[in-house]
């Protein structure tokens, strides 16, 4: 049995067609998660829903408790998770207001409370991360694409940075060369503390613009606004098609 979680990003604080069944708060031993855990249906099926940056958007990238969050939707059960975050695109595919699904990751940030198995309970513990995004999971995302006839780039190397601050144009001319295609601020420790718990996981990277340098316009929050608006309603079609499988 399988029970899904949808991580929400900036651009998807709730799923308008979630029909909400129970909100709970949850306490954890990391502290309290990002928001309450909202258990529903979309389209018939049982999903979990967690704003990452809480609900209302008010948690900084480097101030999310990541640990709190994958504890908790842990707790509940959940065995995979697909996460929805807003991404800058670096390399030419990973256009404004596109989808990608990531399959690769570096970690630029730095000060984040990244791993469960730090303390005297745990005997150390090195996780495999060759595959940071669950391949099965990446699948399936794929295919509901093609389902729903949403067009989506269907590789990525992801770079975490700290944020909150977007990226100088010198810093994003050094990932590109280290080989990122986007840039964001949240799929570390995420994606590692999901893996460190067992739960599968994959996100959904939706471009809200090109990465500073890329152009020669600066970024403004009304571009990233008009740019998720339509990458987070093709986002909502694919989770639904995606739920179909
Ligand atoms: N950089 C980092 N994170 C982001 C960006 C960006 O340009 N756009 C949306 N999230």
């Amino acid at each position: 049995m399988t029970t899904l979680a949808i991580i929400g990003g900036t651009g998807l604080t709730q799923l308008n067609d979630l029909v909400i069944i129970k909100r709970e708060r949850l306490d954890t031993p990391y502290g309290a998660p990002s928001a309450d855990f909202i258990t529903g249906e979309l389209n018939g099926k049982s999903v979990i829903f967690l704003a990452r940056h809480g609900n209302p958007h008010t948690i900084a990238p480097h101030n999310i408790n990541y640990r709190a969050n994958i504890w908790g939707l842990k707790q509940l059960g959940v065995t995979r998770i697909v996460a929805v975050a807003a991404v800058g695109g670096i390399t030419e595919q990973m256009k404004p207001a596109h989808i990608a699904i990531p399959d690769q990751l570096i970690d630029y940030s730095y000060g984040r409370k990244h791993t469960f198995f730090d303390d005297v309970n745990y005997p150390v513990t090195h996780i495999d991360f060759s595959y940071p995004y669950n391949p099965k999971l990446r699948t399936l995302l794929i295919t509901a694409a093609a389902n729903a006839n949403i067009t989506i780039v269907a590789t990525g190397t992801y770079g975490c940075t700290q944020g909150p601050r977007l990226e100088t144009p010198a810093e994003i001319k050094r990932m590109a060369q280290d080989g990122c295609d986007l840039v964001g601020m949240t799929a570390m420790p995420e994606a590692s503390l999901a893996k460190e718990l067992g739960i599968e996981y994959a996100a959904i990277s939706v471009v809200a613009n090109w990465a500073a340098g890329t152009t020669a316009e600066e970024i403004t929050m009304a571009d990233i606004e008009h740019n998720l608006h339509s990458g987070m309603a093709n986002t909502a079609e694919l989770l639904k098609a995606f739920i179909a499988l």
